[in-house]
């Protein structure tokens, strides 16, 4: 396995210019044989995480609605798979109790699983369909905390719990008001929530991947420029393959969560706890990118 070192990372930077200081290292509780939870893994960057974090040698909880592939080449033993609907707190709890018990005590946990529609402007919205949006994208995400959370104070050790958010939390796309909303809504939970247990062991990130190639990549290109005017820019991106791989974001996921990099921007109102860092933070683009300009342009996304 691969590991990360002092020498692979830079100095943390962080939009405060203070550096992160982690409770976990990732040579020491959280290097080989961690486990991590992934929601929203049955597909996507939630799957392409579970591949590279499989890589590295974690053992995983994985689930989603569709029962999530194992990572190819995993040792059966050491993942644990699921069907739920992170709407479904009771479910959330079980399948957190089957990890701990089948594979030990979670030191990750990523609140990944997330939909993006209904796209197009919110005047024609069904509400039925706003409130399964949120949800799934809000309630999901406090579900997925909360449970990890009372894990983390049940035992020693520490762990982190990283939410996959969007430049949509800041940048107002027309045509996508309840992704932009729930977005915005989970990092600002995780900035409370970074608060309220930063003695408890927990460390709180909300994480913006960049473009990553998936379903929802797709459904974005296919959507009428009517419904969604920004369109353009996201077909241009694939034009220029300007993405970033799940394996890349997994890779920089790690680095930040367990603070042996600092290679991640801290967004200007990102600094909630009181020691300056950050927990809103975006990914940076992978360097192979072909270039700016896709969701939420700039630093943002
Ligand atoms: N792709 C991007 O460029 C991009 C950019 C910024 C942020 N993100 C965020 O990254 C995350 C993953 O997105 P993606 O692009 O991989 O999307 P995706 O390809 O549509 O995959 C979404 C995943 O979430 C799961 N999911 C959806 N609703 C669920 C529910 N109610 N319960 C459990 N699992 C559920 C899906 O599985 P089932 O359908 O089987 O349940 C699937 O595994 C999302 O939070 C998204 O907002 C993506």
């Amino acid at each position: 396995m691969d590991q990360l070192t002092s020498a692979d990372a830079p100095e943390p930077v962080e939009e405060s210019g203070r550096a992160v200081g982690a409770r976990l290292s990732w040579a020491g509780a959280a290097g080989a044989g961690m486990v991590a939870v992934i929601t929203g893994a049955s597909r996507g960057l939630g799957a392409g995480m579970a591949q590279r974090l499989a890589q590295r040698g974690l053992r995983l909880g994985l689930c989603a609605r569709a029962m999530p592939p194992r990572p190819a080449g995993t040792d059966p033993a050491a993942v644990v798979v699921a069907e739920l609907d992170v709407t479904d707190p009771e479910a959330v709890d079980a399948f957190a109790a089957t990890v701990v018990e089948r594979l030990g005590p979670i030191g990750l946990w990523i609140n990944n699983a997330g939909v993006l529609g209904p796209i197009g402007p919110l005047v024609e919205a069904d509400p039925a369909e706003v409130a399964r949006h949120l949800a799934v994208n809000v309630l999901g995400v406090v579900h997925g905390t909360r449970t990890y959370a009372r894990h983390v104070r049940s035992r020693p050790g520490g762990g982190v719990l990283v939410t996959i958010t969007s430049g949509a939390a800041r940048t107002p796309y027309e045509g996508w008001a309840p992704y932009c909303a729930s977005k915005a809504a989970v990092d600002q939970l995780s900035r409370v929530v970074a608060a309220e247990e930063r003695g408890s062991g927990l460390r709180v990130l909300a994480l913006a991947p960049g473009l990553v190639d998936t379903d929802m990549q797709a459904l974005i290109r296919s959507t009428e420029e009517r419904r969604f005017p920004a369109v353009e820019r996201f077909r241009a991106a694939k034009a220029r393959g300007a993405f970033n791989s799940p394996a890349w974001v997994a890779d920089q996921l790690l680095e930040l969560a367990f603070g042996t990099a600092g290679a991640g921007q801290g967004l200007p109102d990102g600094s909630a706890l009181p020691d300056g860092s950050a927990v809103v933070v975006r990914i940076p683009d992978e360097p192979r990118r072909g270039g700016a300009g896709t969701e939420g342009s700039g630093r943002h996304r």
